[in-house]
């Protein structure tokens, strides 16, 4: 044995923000991608990966030079060619990005796309917010009609109803280019003479973003945005006319929603329909799980032809946070069909054969050829939830037998080991037919 040393540097961390995901929480991320993978399947969306890396200019006219994602929580770097870049705080700007640069103006529309990805955001750290956290996101480009967005705020809801979460949509109009600057005078009027009230931030906000006011977290300001006039009360009849055939279906679908007007969302793209998904914690505060709304400006903002657009995204962390807090149901651990086990240095080589001749007949496999003693290796194979073990000792070698053992009764029986494969597939079977028959009865 090479003699160990001891530890003498010092142990660099994890970077502030960002969150390492071990093995024993993979359980909820594939829960949570199948279930994404299967809702985008039924509903038609296709995947679409983008960089990480963007052009900083994308974001600043995407999402909006004056919002927090873009102005205070951008990882902004120029890299080694001079070129001015930042890892994306979200993944629309990319997508609509992708959408016109490679020419799906010109497919049949709508396009539809999801993706499940890491986004950046140097935030303050604290529960459920992250500088690295991952969204899946859907987003249709290219439909005005509003029953999409009744189908976007239904998706967006039954996938988190689906991983067992009690949630509600909140949801609001913003109005569009025809009704929104008339109500955002009215809305600069209504602040005007409580200026000093507001926090720093909102008092700046009152000159470049006042509808951002309305969700400020600050209870000075929320308190001020309580009496503030509301987005739904000026809409044009165009907007009016799309929010309430949107709410309509919404109570066709049955979906469980509020309407909010302080829900404005905090990126600048959106146009008319805007919605978060929440729940409620214990001390009554809403805690935003996922968020989307339409965009039909960004294309054309962009540098496309003008195309209607709809979308939205939701947070895993604080998905996966909430499923802990709620235990939410989490599908049986995988066990293995078959564990190896063995005795003495010619079995184990024997098994490395066997191994691999059952991964290659998918018979899902295990084993700890390192560990040496039988008890110990069966104790494994019991732990893992093994359903059949093979065991391979010196006797087995000389006869040219291998013995397998049910883990279930431990009946064990003889079998030519050139049958092994064979020999445990039949098991598997009658294995399987017993479950379902049981089950049924
Ligand atoms: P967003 O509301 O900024 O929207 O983010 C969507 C969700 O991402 C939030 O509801 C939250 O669950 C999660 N999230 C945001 N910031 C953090 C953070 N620092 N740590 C952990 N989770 C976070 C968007 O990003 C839009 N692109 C959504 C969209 C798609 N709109 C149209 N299409």
């Amino acid at each position: 044995m090479p003699k160990v040393k001891k530890a003498s540097k010092s142990v660099i961390k994890l970077v502030k923000g960002m969150k390492d995901i071990l093995p024993n929480e993979q359980v909820y991320w594939e829960l949570i991608r199948n279930k994404v993978s299967a809702a985008a399947r039924d509903y038609g969306f296709q995947y679409i990966d983008t960089p990480v890396v963007e052009a900083t200019a994308l974001f600043k006219r995407a999402v909006g030079e004056e919002t927090d994602a873009v102005s205070k929580e951008m990882y902004s770097f120029v890299d080694q060619g001079g070129e001015k870049l930042s890892l994306r705080p979200e993944n629309t700007a990319g997508v609509v990005r992708a959408y016109i640069e490679h020419g799906m103006l010109n497919l049949p529309q709508p396009v539809k796309l999801f993706y499940f990805a890491p986004q950046f955001r140097h935030d303050k750290p604290q529960a459920g917010r992250y500088r690295q956290f991952w969204q899946f996101g859907f987003e249709v480009l290219g439909e005005n009609d509003p029953i999409v967005d009744a189908q976007m705020i239904s998706l967006s809801y039954f996938i988190l109803q689906e991983l067992g979460l009690n949630v509600e949509v909140q949801v609001n109009s913003i109005g569009d280019d025809n009704c929104r600057p008339k109500y955002m005078k009215t809305l600069v009027n209504y602040y005007k003479d409580n200026k000093k009230d507001l926090c720093p931030d909102c008092q700046k906000r009152l000159l470049h973003n006042p509808l951002r006011l309305l969700d400020c977290k600050v209870k000075k300001c929320q308190d001020l945005a309580k009496d503030a006039p509301q987005t739904v009360d000026h809409l044009c009849d165009e907007c009016n006319k799309h929010f309430t055939s949107v709410l309509e279906y919404l109570d066709e679908l049955d979906v469980k929603y509020n309407l909010n007007s302080k829900i404005v969302r905090g990126l600048d793209y959106y146009t008319r329909t805007a919605w978060e998904i929440v729940e409620t914690s214990e001390e009554g505060k809403l805690n935003a799980l996922g968020g989307g709304g339409r965009y039909d400006d960004l294309v054309y903002l962009m540098g496309g032809r003008q195309t209607p657009a709809i979308g939205f995204a939701c947070g895993v962390e604080r998905i996966i946070n909430k499923m802990k807090d709620v235990k939410a149901p989490l599908p049986e651990n995988w066990r293995p069909d078959v564990y190896v086990a063995t005795l003495g240095p010619e079995a184990r080589k024997k098994a490395l054969h066997l191994l691999l001749e059952l991964r290659k007949e998918n018979v899902s496999v295990s084993e700890d050829l390192a560990k040496t003693g039988l008890k110990g290796q069966l104790e494994s194979a019991d732990k893992k939830g093994a359903r059949f073990a093979l065991i391979l000792g010196q006797k087995e070698i000389v006869d040219g037998t291998v013995l397998i053992r049910d883990m279930e009764n431990g009946v064990q029986e003889v079998v030519d080991i050139k049958k092994a494969v064979k020999e445990v597939q039949k098991r598997l079977e009658h294995h399987l037919i017993a479950k379902v028959l049981k089950k049924s009865k």
